[in-house]
């Protein structure tokens, strides 16, 4: 049951339109045909009637006078010609005025009971027309008077086969036009249903590609239709699909980047951090343990010693070296951490790391601060400015081969901007920037990863001969004494 139901949603669009043209104009042929078949024979038998009528007077009027004399051979050719003249006449009947059968156009004799159906002479409520049943269908019987019933009377049979045949025809005929205009019809139908379902298809195939993750997937949309209209909608999801697909690959692949970039600089930092500590072990064995060792020894030898005169010489020498010492200690601690960047802030290092710079490697750097404020910004915003000055200015001195560089330092209530420009060589960014973190180059990545860190945003522009700029951009969060973000 539930399967029969459903049967009529299995079908083809197609096939629904074509069967419902075909049903419309079948029952459309059908309805015509029977109203035509019942019209033509009502209209058919009124004039079958008037005919028989006609016939009748006609051969009532020049029966008169062959009854008067008698001329009963006459008379029987008037009813045989009759039948052979006309198709429809079936039989003639002629009485006298005493209702005695005279004579007949039978020429196996008259059919049983044929006689006895109309009494002769007729009353007057008789009179007229009745219809007969017979073996060959209905015959209209037409009773009429021969000179007003005192000569006689005659009964004339118009067989209605003949008007049955012609109806038959003229169904047969429109029976055939129905079929060929089904015909017509169901080839219009086919074109129809092709042209209406044509877009339809299109639109499930389309569907398809996008199902399969082909969202290039379009569908023609000519007209103004609701077809049309429902193109135009599917146009513009799939635009939709493929632009939210195309952006979220992107930010993936962007993503699967930043997580490469962080690998890396993760690793850089354990390596970086393993490095930092041999060196600073290497440091405190070679120098600063030899030095307190020579310095050990030296005190010892000090207490030792006999001879009072040589004391205050080797003492010097002794303090001498504390004092190196002291300094090599110093330098380390420097090196590990700018200390001045803790104890006065972010411009009195920038400052200090500038001169340095500009002893060590003879390039004037013109560090320009705008609205230098008292107060210090967040440690790790004046970290993160910091390591990106000291490694802009280092790659300024290992690639660019400047003569001028200059920072510009911008410091705003809620921003900071640092711009770093150097005249130098310059360098292809994009393409550099591609094979840097391959080739174990963190410098410029670690930069634009810090300054995302803290919410900002990094640009780096070079072109090859135009020197070199990076621009940093970061929003300066404030917290309260607790440490808590507002
Ligand atoms: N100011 C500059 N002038 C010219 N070329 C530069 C400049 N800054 C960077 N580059 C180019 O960009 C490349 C990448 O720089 P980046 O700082 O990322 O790596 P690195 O300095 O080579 O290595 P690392 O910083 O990891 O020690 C450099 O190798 C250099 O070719
Ligand atoms: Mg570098």
């Amino acid at each position: 049951m539930q399967k029969l139901l459903s049967l009529p949603h299995s079908v083809p669009l197609r096939i629904k339109i074509m069967g419902i043209v075909i049903l419309f104009v079948s029952l459309l042929g059908l309805i015509v045909i029977m109203e035509t078949r019942s019209h033509m024979k009502q209209v058919l038998s009124e004039q079958l009637e008037k005919r028989g009528g006609a016939i009748a007077s006609d051969v009532a009027s020049r029966s008169t006078n062959l009854m008067l004399v008698g001329d009963t051979f006459s008379l029987y050719e008037i009813a045989r010609g009759l039948s052979s003249h006309y198709e429809d006449v079936r039989y003639l009947l002629i009485f006298d005025k005493n209702g005695h059968l005279v004579v007949h156009s039978f020429k196996e004799g008259i059919p049983n009971g044929l006689l006895d159906i109309r009494p002769i002479p007729a009353d007057p409520i008789s009179n007229g027309t009745i219809t007969l049943e017979s073996e060959e269908g209905e015959i209209l019987d037409i009773l009429v008077p021969i000179a007003e019933g005192k000569v006689g009377w005659l009964r004339l049979g118009m067989s209605e086969i003949s008007l049955y045949r012609s109806v038959d025809q003229l169904s047969q005929l429109l029976l055939i036009t129905t079929v060929v205009i089904s015909l017509f019809g169901l080839v219009g139908a086919l074109v129809i249903s092709h042209l209406v379902t044509k877009p339809i298809r299109d639109l499930a195939t389309a569907s398809q590609g996008i199902a399969r993750g082909d969202y290039s997937q379009r569908v023609s949309t000519l007209g103004a239709d609701e077809i049309a209209n429902l193109g135009e909608t599917f146009n513009l999801m799939a635009s939709s699909i493929e632009r939210y697909t195309k952006e979220r690959e992107a930010l993936v692949e962007e993503l699967q980047d930043k997580e490469a970039v962080r690998q890396e600089l993760l690793k850089k930092v354990i390596s970086a951090q393993e490095n930092e500590r041999k060196r600073i072990s290497r440091e405190l064995h070679d120098e600063t343990s030899q030095s307190l060792t020579s310095l050990i020894i030296g005190l010892k030898l000090l207490t030792e010693l006999d001879a009072p005169n040589k004391s205050p010489s080797m003492a010097l020498e002794l303090k001498d070296l504390a004092s190196s010492t002291l300094q090599e200690v110093h330098r380390l601690a420097v090196e590990l951490r700018p200390t001045v960047l803790d104890d006065m802030g972010l411009i009195p290092a920038v400052e200090r790391f500038v001169n340095s710079f500009t002893r060590q490697y003879n390039i004037d750097v013109d560090l320009h601060v705008q609205n230098k404020i008292n107060k210090r910004l967040p440690g790790e915003l004046e970290i993160t400015l910091y390591r990106i000055v000291q490694e802009a200015l280092t790659n300024v001195a290992k690639y660019a081969e400047a003569l001028n560089a200059s920072i510009l330092l911008e410091l705003k209530p809620d921003l900071v901007n640092l711009i770093i420009e150097d005249d130098g060589w310059g360098f292809d960014v994009d393409q550099t920037l591609e094979s840097t973190i391959r080739d174990n180059h963190l410098g410029i990545a670690g930069m634009k990863e810090r300054t995302a860190l803290l919410g900002g945003e990094f640009t780096i522009e070079s072109s090859p001969g135009q020197g070199t700029t990076v621009y940093v951009r970061i929003p300066v969060e404030r917290r309260d004494v607790s440490g808590f973000k507002n």
